[in-house]
Protein backbone atom coordinates (compact mmCIF):
# COMPACT_ATOMS: atom_id res chain seq x y z
CA UNK A 1 0.00 0.00 0.00
CA UNK A 2 2.76 2.38 0.60
CA UNK A 3 4.31 1.73 -3.17
CA UNK A 4 1.66 3.83 -4.77
CA UNK A 5 2.09 6.60 -2.35
CA UNK A 6 5.89 6.35 -2.87
CA UNK A 7 5.53 7.08 -6.21
CA UNK A 8 2.91 10.23 -5.98
CA UNK A 9 5.48 11.63 -3.74
CA UNK A 10 8.31 10.83 -5.87
CA UNK A 11 6.57 12.45 -8.86
CA UNK A 12 5.17 15.82 -7.14
CA UNK A 13 8.95 16.48 -6.19
CA UNK A 14 10.20 15.68 -9.90
CA UNK A 15 7.78 18.55 -11.11
CA UNK A 16 8.53 20.83 -8.04
CA UNK A 17 12.40 20.10 -8.90
CA UNK A 18 12.02 20.54 -12.70
CA UNK A 19 10.27 23.80 -12.65
CA UNK A 20 12.61 24.87 -10.00
CA UNK A 21 15.92 23.82 -12.60
CA UNK A 22 13.94 25.75 -15.75
CA UNK A 23 13.75 28.62 -13.69
CA UNK A 24 16.97 29.46 -11.70
CA UNK A 25 19.11 30.06 -15.46
CA UNK A 26 16.22 32.60 -16.75
CA UNK A 27 16.32 34.00 -13.11
CA UNK A 28 20.74 34.22 -13.93
CA UNK A 29 19.59 35.74 -17.40
CA UNK A 30 17.62 38.69 -15.95
CA UNK A 31 19.74 39.27 -13.51
CA UNK A 32 22.78 39.72 -15.31
CA UNK A 33 20.78 42.24 -17.81
CA UNK A 34 20.29 44.31 -14.40
CA UNK A 35 23.13 47.15 -13.59
CA UNK A 36 25.69 45.76 -11.24
CA UNK A 37 24.89 47.02 -7.79
CA UNK A 38 21.78 48.24 -9.35
CA UNK A 39 18.46 47.97 -6.54
CA UNK A 40 17.28 45.54 -9.30
CA UNK A 41 19.94 43.11 -9.12
CA UNK A 42 19.49 43.09 -5.02
CA UNK A 43 15.90 41.96 -5.56
CA UNK A 44 16.93 38.96 -8.21
CA UNK A 45 19.66 38.15 -5.47
CA UNK A 46 16.82 37.66 -3.08
CA UNK A 47 14.51 35.88 -5.52
CA UNK A 48 17.13 33.58 -6.18
CA UNK A 49 17.69 32.81 -2.57
CA UNK A 50 14.34 32.24 -2.16
CA UNK A 51 13.75 30.02 -4.87
CA UNK A 52 16.97 28.04 -3.67
CA UNK A 53 15.58 27.66 0.05
CA UNK A 54 11.67 27.00 -0.83
CA UNK A 55 11.90 25.05 -4.08
CA UNK A 56 14.98 23.76 -5.18
CA UNK A 57 16.86 22.37 -2.34
CA UNK A 58 13.81 20.71 -0.66
CA UNK A 59 12.53 19.58 -3.23
CA UNK A 60 15.60 17.50 -4.94
CA UNK A 61 16.20 16.26 -1.33
CA UNK A 62 12.46 14.74 -1.38
CA UNK A 63 13.46 13.14 -5.21
CA UNK A 64 15.62 11.64 -3.79
CA UNK A 65 14.54 10.27 -0.65
CA UNK A 66 11.11 8.81 -2.31
CA UNK A 67 13.44 7.95 -5.25
CA UNK A 68 15.66 5.56 -2.79
CA UNK A 69 12.46 4.40 -0.90
CA UNK A 70 11.03 3.03 -4.39
CA UNK A 71 14.40 1.67 -5.62
CA UNK A 72 14.75 -0.21 -2.06
CA UNK A 73 10.56 -1.33 -2.46
CA UNK A 74 11.17 -2.71 -5.78
CA UNK A 75 14.68 -4.01 -5.34
CA UNK A 76 16.07 -2.04 -8.53
CA UNK A 77 19.32 -2.01 -7.77
CA UNK A 78 20.63 -4.73 -9.50
CA UNK A 79 18.22 -3.82 -12.85
CA UNK A 80 19.72 -2.28 -15.89
CA UNK A 81 17.39 0.46 -16.62
CA UNK A 82 17.95 1.68 -12.95
CA UNK A 83 21.69 1.86 -13.21
CA UNK A 84 21.43 4.14 -16.35
CA UNK A 85 18.92 6.30 -14.91
CA UNK A 86 21.22 6.96 -11.52
CA UNK A 87 23.60 8.13 -13.90
CA UNK A 88 21.52 10.53 -15.27
CA UNK A 89 20.41 12.12 -12.23
CA UNK A 90 23.07 11.98 -10.61
CA UNK A 91 24.28 14.27 -13.48
CA UNK A 92 21.25 16.69 -12.87
CA UNK A 93 22.07 16.73 -9.26
CA UNK A 94 25.38 17.95 -9.46
CA UNK A 95 23.60 20.55 -12.67
CA UNK A 96 21.84 21.53 -9.63
CA UNK A 97 25.13 21.98 -7.53
CA UNK A 98 26.27 24.38 -9.97
CA UNK A 99 23.28 26.09 -10.12
CA UNK A 100 23.61 26.79 -6.17
CA UNK A 101 27.02 27.74 -6.69
CA UNK A 102 26.30 30.10 -9.60
CA UNK A 103 23.95 32.06 -7.68
CA UNK A 104 26.02 32.20 -4.48
CA UNK A 105 28.60 33.87 -7.29
CA UNK A 106 26.01 36.19 -8.59
CA UNK A 107 25.29 37.74 -4.93
CA UNK A 108 28.68 38.00 -4.21
CA UNK A 109 28.98 40.47 -7.78
CA UNK A 110 30.41 38.41 -9.85
CA UNK A 111 29.37 37.38 -13.41
CA UNK A 112 31.44 34.45 -14.67
CA UNK A 113 29.25 33.20 -17.81
CA UNK A 114 27.38 35.09 -20.43
CA UNK A 115 23.73 35.50 -20.83
CA UNK A 116 24.44 33.27 -24.27
CA UNK A 117 26.09 30.34 -22.68
CA UNK A 118 23.50 30.73 -19.47
CA UNK A 119 20.83 30.55 -22.32
CA UNK A 120 22.75 27.11 -23.60
CA UNK A 121 22.83 25.81 -20.13
CA UNK A 122 19.29 26.51 -19.66
CA UNK A 123 18.59 23.23 -22.06
CA UNK A 124 20.30 20.62 -19.68
CA UNK A 125 17.35 20.11 -17.20
CA UNK A 126 15.14 19.47 -20.58
CA UNK A 127 17.51 17.36 -21.95
CA UNK A 128 17.77 15.47 -18.92
CA UNK A 129 14.30 15.22 -18.65
CA UNK A 130 13.89 13.54 -21.80
CA UNK A 131 17.04 10.69 -21.05
CA UNK A 132 15.46 10.18 -17.50
CA UNK A 133 12.02 9.37 -18.34
CA UNK A 134 12.81 7.29 -21.56
CA UNK A 135 14.99 5.58 -19.21
CA UNK A 136 12.54 4.48 -17.00
CA UNK A 137 9.50 3.90 -19.59
CA UNK A 138 11.28 2.17 -22.29
CA UNK A 139 14.55 1.54 -21.07
CA UNK A 140 13.38 -0.50 -18.38
CA UNK A 141 11.77 -2.59 -20.88
CA UNK A 142 14.75 -3.71 -22.72
CA UNK A 143 17.22 -3.35 -19.49
CA UNK A 144 16.10 -5.25 -16.73
C1 LIG B 1 17.02 11.66 -7.94
C2 LIG B 1 17.01 10.36 -7.84
C3 LIG B 1 15.94 9.45 -8.37
C4 LIG B 1 15.80 8.14 -7.98
C5 LIG B 1 16.68 7.40 -6.96
C6 LIG B 1 14.66 7.60 -8.69
C7 LIG B 1 14.19 6.29 -8.58
C8 LIG B 1 12.99 5.84 -9.09
C9 LIG B 1 12.44 4.50 -8.88
C10 LIG B 1 13.13 3.39 -8.12
C11 LIG B 1 11.24 4.46 -9.49
C12 LIG B 1 10.25 3.29 -9.43
C13 LIG B 1 10.01 2.62 -10.72
C14 LIG B 1 8.78 1.73 -10.59
O1 LIG B 1 8.36 1.40 -9.51
O2 LIG B 1 8.22 1.41 -11.61
C15 LIG B 1 11.01 5.76 -10.12
C16 LIG B 1 9.89 6.11 -10.85
C17 LIG B 1 9.84 7.20 -11.70
N1 LIG B 1 10.77 8.22 -11.76
FE1 LIG B 1 12.42 8.41 -10.61
N2 LIG B 1 14.14 8.58 -9.50
C18 LIG B 1 14.89 9.72 -9.36
C19 LIG B 1 14.71 10.92 -10.04
C20 LIG B 1 13.80 11.11 -11.07
C21 LIG B 1 13.75 12.24 -11.95
C22 LIG B 1 14.68 13.44 -11.89
C23 LIG B 1 12.72 12.03 -12.85
C24 LIG B 1 12.23 12.87 -14.00
C25 LIG B 1 12.88 13.85 -14.57
C26 LIG B 1 12.11 10.77 -12.51
C27 LIG B 1 11.04 10.22 -13.17
C28 LIG B 1 10.37 9.07 -12.77
C29 LIG B 1 9.13 8.58 -13.36
C30 LIG B 1 8.37 9.25 -14.51
C31 LIG B 1 8.78 7.40 -12.67
C32 LIG B 1 7.53 6.55 -12.85
C33 LIG B 1 7.79 5.36 -13.74
C34 LIG B 1 6.64 4.39 -13.80
O3 LIG B 1 5.66 4.52 -13.07
O4 LIG B 1 6.75 3.47 -14.59
N3 LIG B 1 12.80 10.24 -11.43
N4 LIG B 1 12.10 6.56 -9.85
Amino acid sequence: MLYPWLKVGHLVFVIFWMAGLFMMPRFFVYHQEAPEGSEEAARWVEREARLRKIILNPSMILVWVFGLALAFTIDAWSQGWFHLKLFFVLGLSGYHGWMMAYAKKLARGERPLSGKKLRLLNEVPGIAAILIVTTVIVGRLYLS
